[in-house]
């Protein structure tokens, strides 16, 4: 383990907020990034497509583990189609959070998550990073907001890309993600063993990117 690039691990809710600021703190730091949220909207989406029940974890795990997934230049492709935009939906969120109940599927993810881990870093957002996938990271970072600050943060994303939603749909949507995805036996949303709790509801990003940076340069010395 100790001649493994160092990774930094960001675990949240939906729409905390984890994933700009991982992103962003990768892009500071030169280091690769992985947003494994995405993973299991590919396996969502492909199950989608190929009609398979969100409920038969053998099966999907057999599909997750056929997927042709590749990221290349901020598009994210799945057997060779662009699907960047369409893995973002909520509906795909929703199924996202279904799927991920099963042990097959979660198994199914891990070599590929940790193959993003190559030098010189790597910044891994998700549910489960500090807890199942790196629980050796250098920095286990738990990035928090209200419920209704998140809400109210997807609504201004989706109204900006001209998407119409509702703030009180997604307020209950997002709830019902933090609840499946707390409350399930594999791998639940939890604020793992040594993580710093970040606190982003009166933050802006620059904020809470500046905060990452300080604690990883505080562990790094
Ligand atoms: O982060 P994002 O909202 O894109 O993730 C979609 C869904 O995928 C989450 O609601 C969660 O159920 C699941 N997920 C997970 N473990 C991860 C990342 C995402 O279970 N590491």
């Amino acid at each position: 383990m100790k001649n493994l690039p160092p990774v930094i691990a960001i675990d949240g809710p939906t729409a905390s907020g984890k994933g700009t600021v991982a992103s962003l703190v990768a892009e500071k730091l030169g280091f690769h990034y992985l947003d494994s949220g995405a993973l299991y909207r590919l396996v969502a989406l492909a199950s989608q497509n190929a009609s398979v029940d969100p409920q038969n974890g053998p099966e999907l795990g057999i599909l997750a583990k056929k997927l042709a997934i590749s990221f290349k230049n901020g598009q994210i492709l799945l057997n060779s189609e662009d699907v960047t935009e369409a893995i973002r939906k909520e509906n795909i969120g929703l199924r996202a959070s279904v799927i991920a109940l099963h042990p097959e599927v979660r198994e199914a993810l891990m070599s590929v998550q940790h193959s993003f881990r190559v030098a010189p870093g790597l910044v891994a957002d998700g549910r489960d990073m500090a807890s199942v996938i790196f629980p050796e990271a250098v920095l286990k970072v738990f990035l928090t907001a209200t419920a209704e600050a998140r809400a109210e943060r997807r609504y201004k994303q989706l109204i900006a890309k001209g998407i119409s939603a509702k703030l009180e749909n997604l307020l209950h949507d997002l709830q019902e993600r933090d609840a499946r995805d707390s409350s399930r036996g594999a791998a639940p949303l939890l604020v793992a063993d040594g993580a710093k709790v970040l606190e982003t509801s009166e933050l802006s990003i620059d904020q809470a990117v500046k905060t990452v940076l300080d604690w990883y340069q505080s562990k790094a010395a």
